[in-house]
């Protein structure tokens, strides 16, 4: 019988791939024979469709909180694909404007979804069910996502991330430590009465602080804030994305989460209270708050209106 004739193309690939495993000592003739009984990739092992459906155990049978655990893992995704390419921004030597830009504008799209889909919480669950499953659910809060911690990180200075009517108690805005005390979600998430801290923030603080300090560290000459500042200074194209950037994270977005704790938690006669245990009413609101990532970037005017109706486009 006739031996099948080995094709110069295939003869070529054959000859790279032997190269390839030589450098490591390798036979290629083993890989070949894992290659020959290896299965198929499926769809539904490369995305670990079953273990991602898996994912999800309510505490409660109201089928709405499977929308409410949905919700809050695909939002971690996506703060998860935001944190990849802030990754990639503060990690390149000799960034250019192109890639600085190409990189912003996939973090915006992504927070531009965030804000977009909100309405899947506020409208899309039934309220009764909603307040019936959120006890059982406690202290547990959205306060404890470490992601959107880290978002904060890599975006500005520590010392951007206290709460504006707190700043001007901070002696040493470079004190890395007397910074951290003050950033605003460790004072909001305090009772206002007694002091304490929050039930919900004592068992966030236990897991993750060390790790932020670490970042916080790791990322004070290289935030998003401090590389407009050493490569970008006055790049009007620049400042248009890194605007946006503010806009989305730190006003559409709260905005948007603002209004599911107003949907829920406003209406009866006394007012419920949060999960977290935060007054939210004076903890959510951006205008309150004013947390704004790219200070030098907005008027004066703009940062005096921060989170008001004249400051959201439409
Ligand atoms: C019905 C839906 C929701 C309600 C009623 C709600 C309510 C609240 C409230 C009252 C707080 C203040 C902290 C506290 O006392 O618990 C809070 C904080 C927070 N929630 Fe939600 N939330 C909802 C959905 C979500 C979702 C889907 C996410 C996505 C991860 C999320 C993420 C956060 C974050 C990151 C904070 C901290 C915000 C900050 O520190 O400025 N929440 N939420």
């Amino acid at each position: 019988m006739e031996e099948p004739k080995v094709n110069p193309e295939l003869a070529e690939q054959l000859k790279k791939l032997q190269e390839k495993y030589a450098v490591m000592g390798q036979d290629l003739s083993s890989y070949l024979d894992g290659l020959l009984y290896s299965d198929y990739l499926t769809y539904w092992d490369y995305i670990h469709l079953d273990t991602l459906l898996s994912l999800q155990n309510p505490k409660t049978s109201f089928p709405d909180e499977h929308i409410f655990i949905i919700y809050h893992q695909i939002t971690e995704l996506y703060f998860r694909l935001i944190i990849l390419e802030l990754e990639q921004i503060t990690a390149k030597e000799n960034i250019d404007e192109k890639f600085f830009i190409e990189r912003l504008d996939r973090v915006n799209r992504y927070f531009a979804h965030l804000e977009n889909s909100f309405d899947i919480m506020v409208k899309g669950m039934e309220r009764d069910q909603f307040l019936k499953f959120r006890m059982s659910l406690l202290p547990a809060s959205g306060f404890q996502s470490a992601q959107y911690r880290i978002i904060e990180f890599y975006a500005t200075d520590f010392i951007n991330l206290v709460a504006e009517k707190d700043r001007a108690a901070v002696q040493n805005g470079n004190n890395i430590d007397e910074v951290l005390l003050n950033l605003y979600w460790r004072s909001g998430a305090t009772e206002l009465a007694t002091g304490k801290k929050t039930l919900t923030l004592q068992q966030f603080e236990k897991k993750y602080l060390d790790q932020f300090r670490e970042l916080g560290i790791s990322l004070a000459t290289k935030n998003l804030n401090q590389l407009y500042k050493k490569y970008f200074s006055g790049n009007q194209n620049i400042i248009e994305h890194l605007r946006e950037f503010d806009t989305l994270a730190n006003v559409l977005w709260p905005l948007a989460h603002m209004k599911s704790a107003a949907h829920y938690l406003e209406k009866d006669p006394e007012d419920i209270k949060a999960t977290g245990g935060t007054n939210w009413q004076k903890y959510l609101p951006p205008r309150f708050q004013k947390i704004i990532f790219f200070p030098e970037l907005w008027s004066g005017q703009e940062k005096a209106e921060w989170g008001k109706a004249a400051f959201i486009r439409k």
